[in-house]
């Protein structure tokens, strides 16, 4: 007989994915009235050929309906980065403003520590999110320190020269 399990409650959950320490990402797509922005941790590769991203958006987002059938670019945000992952999770607009790439075919950030432009390729129903894997039509990066998640707080990685690209 399989076992039923008793749900989790929302708050056991959260305090097992705090302990999961993420990059942080603003994805960035255009919007009715200018380019948007919408700061997420859910961002993970998928597949090397095709080249597939995986980003999932909140039902209750004001982006999502836009932003889930549109070309978007996920901007992987540097250290120095936080004033503007807090800005496009809503906080209020405080001396930084962000600087988009004039002219990109998709909008996109000035300086990210990486990007990875997408068009979408499928989505999922996720719950009260969407999943969306974007097909990778465009990147670039840059060296420097990332800007992490964890404990709910905003961190850094430093830069690495030695890193284990061989074990992946
Ligand atoms: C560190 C961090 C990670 C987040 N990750 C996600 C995410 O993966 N997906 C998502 O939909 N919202 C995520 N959010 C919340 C959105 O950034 C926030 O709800 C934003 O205000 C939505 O903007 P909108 O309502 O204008 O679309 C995250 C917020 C923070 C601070």
């Amino acid at each position: 007989m399989p076992q039923v399990l008793a749900p989790p409650s929302p708050g056991a959950l959260r305090a097992c994915m705090a302990r999961f320490t993420t990059g942080v990402t603003v994805v960035t797509f255009a919007g009715d009235d200018g380019p948007r922005g919408v700061t997420m941790n859910s961002f993970t590769s998928v597949s090397a050929d095709p080249p597939l991203v995986l980003i999932s958006v909140a039902r209750r987002a004001r982006s999502h309906d836009q932003l889930v059938d549109s070309p978007f670019c996920v901007n992987v945000l540097g250290a120095e980065q936080e004033p503007i992952a807090r800005l496009f999770a809503g906080a209020a607009p405080g001396p930084t403003a962000p600087r988009w790439v004039p002219d990109a075919p998709v909008p996109r950030l000035h300086n990210p520590l990486a990007w990875v432009e997408c068009r979408p390729w499928r989505s999922y129903d996720g719950g009260d999110h969407t999943l969306v894997l974007g097909r990778v039509t465009d990147l670039g990066h840059r060296d420097g320190d990332a800007l992490t998640y964890a404990w709910s707080r905003f961190g850094t990685a430093p830069h690495s020269v030695d890193g284990i690209e061989h074990l992946i």
